[in-house]
């Protein structure tokens, strides 16, 4: 792949964490790649199959390389990416700045080098890079920098997805380091309640994320349910409503996030499908100029709280993407006054717009446009001016 293109657009994918945690085998990752292909996810755009912590085993090896688990991927990591080579994806590893993982395997502080090159020789094309088990002496911003270093000199192309959770002033430094993609939030859990927080948090980061560094909400939790075999994503709570898990992807398409599907795929029901698999939404995400979508407020603004928004994204084709979020409790109007977006009354012009979930025209409006949005509901429209 020519270098210039890694991490020009949002990275899309799957990961094995959000419902499997630590109870991952080959035979999974497999069969992730294959429902990739069957159910249309490739054709959509969907590339990256990542395998997350607990891969390895607890010690390295006596010349002090990382050991894929032989009980969980018996045939190694090099046949494993062969396959999902084989069906035209790529193939994302874990590994984390400190001593240890997150849940206690080793991690690359000081094998930063050796490990980039082990990883190169299997074949892999994308790192999640955590941030547990970090000595206090070093500053995160080094060791990102040092395994970027690391991974450009490995001789292979691997997209460097760094995941310290928006700590540590990341914004201010994460662009140089090299990182494609960057964790901005806390871990997110398959609840309403996380969805919104994580959403709330990145209101006013929009000028953070763009080309070649995209600000990375943390993984989807469409579809799950509940369905986590873990108690930290949600297995006792309960998973979201069908709306709910529309306006998490809505948000994270429009918010320009990597997509990282969490779910269950291979057993995904329609509306499942429907939502991850929305050429509209998709096409809004993978823009090609990545820029950040900014916040309005709606009028009257008294009658509204931050819960009720309305995002914009300037999309390369001169379209806009906008879309009214209404996370509160209560059926909401949502207006939109054309002033901002710069369009007002005596521009003369108007914006035609086309609904991105029912897949048509809604019309053309002047001056303003006040769609009704249901709790935990949205709107997403493709906005032509005309
Ligand atoms: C967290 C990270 C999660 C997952 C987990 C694995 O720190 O944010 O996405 O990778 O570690 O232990």
């Amino acid at each position: 792949m020519n270098i210039q293109q890694l991490g020009l657009k949002p990275p899309l994918g799957w990961n094995s964490w959000n419902t499997f945690t630590w109870d991952i085998n080959e035979q999974l990752i497999r069969e992730a790649a294959d429902t990739f292909v069957a159910e249309g996810y490739k054709d959509a755009g969907y590339e990256y199959i990542v395998i997350d912590d607990c891969w390895s085993l607890k010690e390295r090896d006596t010349e002090g390389n990382l050991v894929a688990d032989p009980e969980k991927f018996p045939s190694g990591m090099k046949a494993l990416a062969d396959y999902i080579h084989s069906k035209g994806l790529k193939f994302g590893m874990y590994s984390c700045v400190g001593t240890h993982t997150c849940a206690g395997y080793p991690g690359s502080f000081e094998h930063e080098f050796q490990d980039a090159a082990l990883l190169a020789a299997w074949g892999v094309d994308l790192l999640k890079y955590d941030y547990c088990f970090k000595p206090r002496h070093i500053s995160g911003e080094l060791l990102y920098k040092r395994m970027s270093l690391a991974l450009k000199n490995c001789g292979r192309d691997i997209l460097f997805s760094a995941c310290n959770w928006g700590e540590d002033n990341v914004y201010h430094w994460i662009r140089e380091s090299g990182a494609h993609m960057y964790r901005s939030t806390e871990d997110i859990q398959d609840s309403w309640e996380s969805i919104k927080k994580l959403t709330l948090s990145q209101l006013d980061k929009a000028s953070t994320t763009g080309s070649y560094c995209h600000n990375d909400m943390d993984m989807l939790v469409v579809g799950m349910y509940g369905g986590s075999n873990s108690s930290f994503i949600g297995n006792q709570i309960g998973g979201c409503s069908d709306a709910e898990y529309k306006t998490h992807f809505s948000l994270w398409c429009m918010m320009g996030s990597p997509l990282m599907i969490g779910s269950d795929i291979r057993s995904a029901n329609q509306v499942t499908k429907d939502i991850l698999l929305n050429k509209d939404l998709l096409a809004i995400n993978q823009d090609a100029e990545s820029r950040g979508a900014y916040r309005i407020k709606p009028e009257p603004q008294w009658f509204h709280t931050d819960d009720v928004f309305m995002l914009v994204k300037v999309l390369a084709d001169g379209d806009l993407a906008i879309g009214f979020f209404n996370l509160s409790d209560g059926q909401r109007e949502i207006s939109l006054q054309f002033w901002d977006v710069g369009l007002p009354y005596a521009s003369g012009k108007s914006l035609s717009l086309y609904d991105c979930w029912e897949h048509k025209e809604i019309g053309v409006f002047k001056e303003r446009y006040a769609p009704v949005v249901a709790a935990h509901d949205c709107l997403i429209v493709r906005a032509k001016l005309v």
